[in-house]
């Protein structure tokens, strides 16, 4: 078999102006900076304009890639979201246009919070089977739109974003090469992080839609259950696949979903606090968005052994593995 493995050429991020502080959000319900930052690490967010579409943030995210790459173009479009512009059509077309990439292939993925690493394994394989050269993976949301307004469980939670990568054709051996992945899914959780209303069970109709069912609904203790016991056991999948120890990683940049859940999945790979990143704090969770905007945060070094995993709803979880290129993020 050739050794044809994606490797990270470009990583560019986008994040709206707006701040939404803790104390903004006490200010609109019944919560507190104090009880939000000591259950999630979330200090703020940031949250888009009534003009600003999730396709919005996705082609700015895109550009500023595509220039760290060289500002060359790419052979596909990918774009990880949980809030895609419309129903119908998908938001890849689009944004691939407004990069002028028209013609080249262009879809969405939509594995919620796990998007972006379901898109990098989408990427990947595409180069792997020597389908395409080059591709563009966007992470995009505008979550916060998504919230109900009187819903503290989950309005404290999400944030808006976008961060795109873009992936070379290379060899395994190289910085930036994406080790083996580990996808996962179970269904049998679907409920637990949810949009009821817009879809084809419940279309949004002339006769309307029950109150709020078009807002994000989360069981969260639920999900955090799942979601420690998912991200270390995929952790340790990659790990053992590409034959590195947890001690030989020097970073987990980790779905930033909440702080506690990624200490937890630090404590239980016996991963040390120094080598786990947050940003939570700034951006609070961005759902597909968030593992871009974390490496470009995270202050990698080229050589840098990098883990990544997440999870979320469908549920869904997935991780990789790179050792990171001499890039300068756009
Ligand atoms: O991105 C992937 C998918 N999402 C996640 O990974 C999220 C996973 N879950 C979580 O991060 C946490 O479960 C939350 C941060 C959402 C909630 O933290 P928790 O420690 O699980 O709190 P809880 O839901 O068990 O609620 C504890 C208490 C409840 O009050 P009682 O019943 O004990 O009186 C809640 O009503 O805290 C109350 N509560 C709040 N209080 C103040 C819930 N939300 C808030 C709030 N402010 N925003």
């Amino acid at each position: 078999m050739t050794d044809r493995a994606a490797v990270l050429t470009g990583l560019g991020v986008n994040v709206p102006p707006h701040v939404l502080t803790n104390d903004d959000l006490a200010e609109r319900m019944d919560t507190s900076d104090e009880w939000i930052r000591a259950r999630t690490g979330i200090r703020e967010r940031r949250v888009a304009d009534d003009d600003t579409a999730t396709a919005d943030l996705a082609v700015e995210a895109g550009l500023r890639a595509l220039k760290s790459a060289g500002g060359t173009g790419v052979d596909a479009v990918i774009v990880a979201t949980t809030t895609p512009d419309r129903i119908c059509p998908s938001t890849a077309p689009e944004v691939a246009s407004r990069l002028d990439q028209t013609g080249v292939m262009a879809f969405d993925i939509g594995a919620v919070c796990s998007g972006f690493v379901y898109g990098l394994a989408a990427g990947a394989g595409l180069i792997a089977a020597g389908t395409v050269d080059r591709v563009l993976v966007i992470g995009a949301e505008v979550m916060f739109r998504f919230m109900a307004p009187a819903d503290r469980s989950t309005a404290v939670i999400f944030g808006d974003g976008a961060g795109a990568v873009v992936l070379r054709a290379g060899r395994s051996d190289e910085l930036g090469a994406f080790g083996p992945f580990d996808l996962g899914a179970d269904g049998g959780g679907s409920d637990l992080i949810r949009v009821d209303a817009g879809g084809s069970r419940l279309p949004a109709s002339r006769d309307g839609i029950p109150a709020d069912a078009h807002f994000l609904h989360m069981d969260g203790r639920e999900v955090y259950r799942h979601a420690v016991a998912r991200m270390v056991a995929s952790s340790r999948t990659v790990l053992e696949r590409v034959g590195w120890t947890v001690d030989d990683v020097d970073r987990l940049v980790a779905h930033q979903a909440n702080s506690r859940i990624i200490d937890a999945v630090g404590d239980r790979l016996g991963l040390p606090a120094a080598k786990r990143f947050l940003n939570v704090d700034r951006y609070g969770n961005t759902s597909a968005a968030s593992i871009p905007l974390a490496l470009a945060d995270a202050g990698l070094s080229p050589g840098d052994r990098v883990l990544l995993s997440a999870f979320g709803g469908g549920l869904t979880w997935g991780s990789t593995v790179l050792t990171w290129p001499d890039i300068t993020v756009g």
